[in-house]
């Protein structure tokens, strides 16, 4: 049987993350291999009900992030470890290098403490911690994705943020890319979007070739 696979996407809001998952969506669509498309907060009907809250009513910065992992346990439980028991390749939008990256970086809550519970939520029971074995990370200054957002649509609770919050929200992807610079994989996200597009077809394909050596 193939092995599951579970890549993870990441970046700030206006980053342009989601056209490039479908687009890798379907390079594995194209070797044959089964695709579970799924994001965070969401991804279960419990998880997006959740969402809906963490996303749209303010709330205390421990019990953001109580929910965020909350919503995650669901989701690992209910649809990720069940996919990559079958063999699937699961696309994730945000997982929690998110959590670290919002509620560490840009809510300046503690990372230790986001540790632990990353521990409690993600453990498996051979003591080892479920984490993407890929984690495309679109990387943008945070003025070019306040332009970027500004004329795409009404913003959540996030997206309407002030610029310097992403700028902690982005210092917060590059402190977990140097604690796991194996799994990263930095995407200049500034560039049009055939070049992204580009360099993460790029990614995903050396990623392979070297997974399968
Ligand atoms: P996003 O993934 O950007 O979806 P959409 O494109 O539909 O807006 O929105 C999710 C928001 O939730 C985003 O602003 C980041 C935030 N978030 C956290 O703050 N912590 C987390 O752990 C996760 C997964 C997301």
């Amino acid at each position: 049987m193939t092995r599951g696979l579970f890549i993870s996407f990441e970046g700030i809001d206006g980053a342009g993350k989601s056209t490039h998952i479908e687009r890798v969506a379907r390079l594995f669509r194209e070797a044959g291999r089964a695709i579970v498309l799924t994001r965070e907060p969401g991804g279960t009907p419990l998880s997006e009900k959740l969402r809906e809250l963490v996303l749209h009513e303010p709330m205390d910065a421990l019990t953001e992030a109580l929910l965020m992992f909350a919503a995650r346990r669901e989701h690992l439980v209910q649809v990720i470890e069940p996919a990559l028991a079958r063999g699937d390749v699961v696309l994730c939008d945000r997982f929690t290098d998110a959590t670290f990256a919002y509620q560490g970086g840009g809510r300046g809550f503690d990372w230790q403490v986001l540790a632990k519970l990353e521990h409690m939520v993600q453990g498996l029971p051979d003591g080892a911690l479920r984490q993407p074995e890929l984690t495309v990370w679109f990387d943008l200054d945070p003025l070019i994705a306040a332009e970027r957002l500004a004329a795409a649509r009404v913003p959540d609770k996030f997206e309407s943020q002030p610029a310097d919050f992403f700028a902690a929200v982005r210092a917060g992807y590059a402190k977990r890319q140097a604690e796991n610079p194996s799994r990263f994989a930095r995407i200049d996200a500034a560039q049009s979007m055939d070049a992204v597009g580009a360099d993460v077809g790029r990614v995903v394909s050396d990623w392979l070739r070297q997974a399968a050596a």
